[in-house]
């Protein structure tokens, strides 16, 4: 699979490529995803949704498959269900806000989240955050998600479904089930796992999921937030104005149906067009194959670092998840990014990830992160690998 999917991107087609480690962030791009794009700003570069004329028209069709696609992808019930926003960060500050959480309840997430799942909450003002705390190995503790719900004023769940340090896969469907048990909603941040595993929302038994087209080969400036339907009609839009009325008068106005309500001003038209081809390049991929693929290449590659006296840090049986955070005695963790692209021309991250609350728990100041896709090979794993060897050589070691 992986030299098939080389062939389409650009960007690895010469000599010269990147090793490119560092998908958790953005993923490179494949042909029918640019040439989508180009289509749109070469043949149709116009709004969608006000004009009659046909070139509004058929913008209007190309983002409606586009909403289709997306719910296809994630097994949902119906495209209305599919509201775009610009990221997975404007996802939950959409659910954060829009779900009018009652006063004095209480936001749960795990406390291991990004910041754009952790910030949103902290900053509501009549609402309560807690994090509940994992077990000493870095994993979800459900006894104590269980005895945490039992107190009966949490309104909503917010939790990732896979950790951007480490590929840990949070146990979302059994959340789920304590959180409905206790009456509230469960909000899930998939920016880590839609990309990289199959996902189905109803079997995942959540009521708001949220991810990131742009870490999917997807274009730049598109996200998802799906949400059931009764609890989207439910919610209030983050952004009003233009394109979320019904109508208006000068003493008050009627907000659309979702996800119209949600999709304020003119759009990113040329992503939304473009979400088809991501959508459907992936899926023809499966996400089952990307899924293993990872699986092999990331356990290679912490094995390899392990062998080498590398520091492999997150939960220690989060392995082989396609996210391997690292870090090297001695040598500063950008320093060794740096050392890494010079010497080797492999690009990792260095730093905390947005992952900030983690690490200052921990007491750590950052890691270097290798997050794969499924362009990339086990070539490249080893040639990593040996990288780590030169500069375990040149300092010493
Ligand atoms: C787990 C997780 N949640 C949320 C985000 C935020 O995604 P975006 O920057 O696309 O909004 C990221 C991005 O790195 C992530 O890894």
């Amino acid at each position: 699979m992986p030299e098939r999917v080389r062939e389409d991107i650009p960007l690895l087609g010469g000599e010269d490529a990147p090793v490119y480690f560092d998908n958790a962030c953005m993923t490179l791009k494949p042909r029918p995803v640019i040439e989508a794009l180009t289509a749109y700003y070469e043949k149709m570069p116009v709004c969608a949704g006000r004009s009659t004329h046909a070139l509004a028209r058929r913008v209007g069709e190309h983002v409606e498959a586009s909403r289709a696609a997306v719910s296809g992808f994630l097994g949902a019930d119906r495209p209305s269900e599919v509201v775009f926003t610009k990221n997975t960060t404007e996802a939950l500050n959409l659910a954060a806000r829009g779900l009018g959480l009652e006063a004095g309840s209480t936001v749960l997430t795990t406390d291991r989240e990004h910041n754009s799942n952790l910030v949103p909450f902290q900053r509501l003002e009549k609402v309560h955050h807690e994090a509940v705390r994992g077990t000493r190995e870095g994993e979800v503790d459900l006894e104590a998600w269980k005895q945490r719900l039992e107190r009966g004023d949490v309104s909503l769940v917010s939790v990732c479904h896979m950790s951007n340090l480490d590929g840990y896969k949070v146990p979302v469907g059994a959340i789920a089930e304590i959180a409905h048990d206790h009456g509230a909603l469960v909000l899930v941040d998939g920016a880590q796992s839609a990309p990289h595993m199959p996902v189905d929302v109803h079997a995942l038994g959540v009521d708001l999921f949220a991810f990131s087209v742009h870490k999917m080969m997807g274009p730049t400036g598109v996200g998802v937030l799906w949400g059931r339907e009764d609890v989207l009609e439910g919610m209030e839009p983050l952004v009003s104005g233009g394109s979320t009325i019904e109508t208006t008068r000068l003493d008050g106005h009627t907000l659309r149906d979702p996800p119209g309500r949600f999709e304020a001003g003119l759009q990113g038209f040329g992503g939304l067009v473009a979400t088809r081809a991501a959508v459907e390049y992936v899926d023809g991929l499966g996400l089952k194959e990307v899924q293993e693929h990872e699986e092999r290449l990331s356990l290679r590659l912490q094995e390899g670092l392990e062998e080498r006296g590398v520091t492999v840090i997150g939960a220690s049986r989060a392995k082989g998840n396609g996210i391997v955070s690292f870090t090297l005695e001695d040598v500063g963790i950008h320093e060794l990014a740096i050392l890494l692209e010079d010497k080797g021309g492999v690009l990792v991250r260095s730093g905390l990830h947005c992952l900030d609350s983690w690490f200052y728990e921990q007491g750590l100041e950052g890691s270097c992160r290798a997050s794969l896709y499924a362009y990339n090979t086990l070539r490249e794993v080893e040639h990593m690998l040996g990288v780590i060897d030169e500069i375990q050589a040149a300092l010493g070691g």
